[in-house]
């Protein structure tokens, strides 16, 4: 008896994520198709089946092909997996919308996390308006890709409306370390991993001027936390997402890792470095300080009080020093 050959996976973006998430199929012996915008990681991936720029020292397998031609990724795949940093989204994948062609039948997972400055749209959201025909579905939660590329037990969260669409995209995860758990709440799930991005950037700033308190850092992330769900209720999101894995987990994820671009943003704001000599050391802004901006924006339009974002915001802007944050923070919300 012969059996049907499954339809191959697609990957948008083979850097950090998207590579790390590609590894995790193809260990379920499913084909994969990554696209990628970097021609010598194309090449790499293809000749050696390493990814040397973006996921060092991990192995990949023969059956993750990559290719620079996005609309290949789309053609017969049954599930596509959006990895870039949320402001490629629009220009990567605008043309394939453009020219038509995409299943219906074909499942969108975005696992981006970021806010577009001009439109104000969560990454999801943004996603959702490039393929209304598609089931779209949010994968989000405490899932740092060179952890779980590495076989580090995983627990994420995916969120969307239909029960079938979640269990298909599970089922090409699921394996003995790396787990989901579902959810219907899109908004809340996307915005516990957006909005964390903000506040990474003030644990940023205790790291570079030493403040190891303990008593401080958890009175931080509380307030962080309930910062993020004010603000999320007000978009729309369920209050108890943000208590769970996509909301207080990746938040606890990002103030245990050293690896948080965002938390690296706010180490080199404590030692006085302007956002220019920032952006010229790290080569682009991560993408917390891009949602600081707008989550301030909407937060002032939904009349949601965010003083923890406006200390952080003040920093940026140079109007107050970290120091003064610091004790700003403990005067207003911890005496
Ligand atoms: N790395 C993680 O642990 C992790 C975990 C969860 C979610 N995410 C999310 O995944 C997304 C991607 O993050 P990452 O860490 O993989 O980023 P990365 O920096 O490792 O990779 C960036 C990707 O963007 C591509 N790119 C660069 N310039 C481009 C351009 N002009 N047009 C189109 N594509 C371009 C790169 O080639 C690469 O594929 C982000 O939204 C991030 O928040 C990352």
């Amino acid at each position: 008896m012969t059996t049907e050959p499954r339809p191959p996976i697609g990957i948008v973006g083979l850097g950090n994520m998207g590579a790390a998430v590609a590894h995790l199929i193809t260990q379920h012996d499913r084909d994969v198709i990554g696209w990628e915008y970097d021609p010598a990681v194309v090449a790499e991936v293809n000749q050696r089946h390493t990814n040397e720029r973006f996921l060092p020292g991990v192995p990949l397998s023969p059956r993750l092909r990559a290719t620079r031609d996005v609309h290949e990724v789309f053609r017969g795949a049954s599930i596509v997996f959006i990895a870039l940093p949320s402001r490629f989204i629009q220009p990567t994948l605008g043309p394939v919308c453009a020219a038509g062609g995409v299943s219906p039948d074909t499942i969108v997972v975005n696992m981006a996390k970021g806010i577009d400055a001009a439109t104000g749209l969560t990454a999801f959201q943004t996603v959702s308006a490039l393929f209304p025909r598609n089931p779209c579905v949010m994968l989000s939660g405490p899932s740092i890709a060179n952890e779980f590329a590495r076989g580090e037990p995983t627990v994420v969260v995916l969120a969307g409306q239909s029960l079938t669409h979640l269990t298909q995209v599970a089922q090409v995860l699921d394996s003995r370390h790396f787990r989901t758990r579902f959810s219907h709440d899109t908004m809340g799930v996307e915005l516990g991993g957006v909005l964390k991005n903000i506040y990474a950037i003030g644990l940023g700033l205790f790291d570079g001027l030493n403040v190891g308190s303990v008593n401080f850092r958890a009175a931080y992330l509380t307030i962080a936390l309930e910062e993020m769900t004010l603000l999320g209720v007000a978009m729309g999101a369920r209050a108890e997402t943000f208590a769970y894995l996509a909301g207080l987990g990746d938040l606890l994820a990002t103030s245990m890792s050293e690896h948080s671009h965002n938390r690296r943003l706010g180490e080199l704001l404590s030692q006085g470095l302007s956002l220019e000599q920032i952006q010229a050391q790290m080569g682009v802004l991560p993408e917390g300080y891009n949602t600081l901006r707008v989550a301030l924006n909407l937060a002032e339009k939904l009349h949601v009080n965010l003083s923890l974002a406006h200390g952080l915001w003040s920093v940026i802007c140079g109007r107050y020093t970290a120091q003064q944050f610091i004790y700003s923070f403990i005067r207003n919300f911890v005496d």
